[in-house]
């Protein structure tokens, strides 16, 4: 056992090798909110078989950061999205603190973190039970976040914290990540998603540029408008709008 301080709200639960933390962390879920409460991470130190969004695969190597957290809030459907943004900025804040000064982090939509322009951290978001106006019995918020190691086989490139030269720890990203989480979820729920949705627009990257998204049969250009009130990225196509809500992102000025 790792001797970890993090706040009291949370209860963890420490693995060395799983498939994937989001698929435990789904498993411990369905055993009810008695014995797994709201709150409840699931850490490992390896996966096997670690997933991305859009059915990807994440590359999962001892020394980065997998872990899945065991919500149980009272939201439905359509405000579940939100949750990713609240823990986005929570891994930018993470990071803020602990990195040494000179490095850049931004928000890339919809669930990346970048290191320096590069991706260090990704966010899947899993829900059971959700229905348009019933809160879902669980959600699973997996985080993966490259420390020693990343792919190089990526279509957006990636980086990990000591590939650009932070001598960070996978403890200590984790403390300082569920002080922010209980601090950003905090504002979410006094505040509600537009305060998120401003803090992330601050910290993001893109907007006002040309981008590419990369949806599962096509690639859409345009200009990166803005954030909808439920997370949707607003692409301005010579001068018609449109939402996009899922894809992967790129950016036409780099690379
Ligand atoms: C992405 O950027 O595509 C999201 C990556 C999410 C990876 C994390 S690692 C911990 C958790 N377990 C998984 O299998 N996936 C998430």
């Amino acid at each position: 056992m790792t001797n970890l301080n993090l706040p009291s709200v949370y209860n963890l639960i420490e693995l060395d090798l799983v498939k994937s933390t989001n698929l435990t962390a789904k498993e411990f879920a369905s055993k009810g909110e008695e014995s797994i409460p709201d709150g409840t991470i699931i850490w490992a130190r390896e996966q096997s078989d670690g997933r991305g969004r859009r059915g990807k695969y994440w590359s999962s190597p001892k020394g980065n950061l997998y872990t899945s957290l065991i919500l149980r809030p009272e939201i439905i459907l359509s405000e579940s999205a939100q949750l990713s943004f609240v823990a986005a900025l929570s891994i930018y804040d993470a990071l803020g603190n602990l990195g040494p000064p000179g490095h850049q982090v931004h928000c890339k939509w919809p669930n990346d973190i970048l290191l320096n322009e590069k991706k260090v951290s990704g966010i899947l978001l899993e829900s059971e039970g959700a229905l348009a106006n019933k809160p879902a019995d669980w959600i699973i918020l997996g985080i993966g976040l490259n420390i020693e190691s990343y792919p190089q086989d990526t279509s957006f490139p990636s980086t990990s914290l000591h590939s650009e030269g932070w001598n960070t720890s996978v403890e200590e990203v984790l403390m300082a990540f569920s002080r922010s989480f209980l601090s950003w979820s905090n504002t979410w729920l006094e505040s509600g998603f537009s305060s998120i949705r401003q803090n992330w627009l601050w910290r993001s990257i893109g907007i006002g540029t040309m981008i590419k998204v990369e949806l599962d049969n096509k690639i859409l250009e345009g200009v990166f408008e803005d954030i909808a009130d439920d997370g949707a990225l607003i692409l301005n196509q010579n001068g018609k709008t449109r939402r996009v809500t899922a894809g992967d992102l790129f950016f036409s000025n780099v690379k």
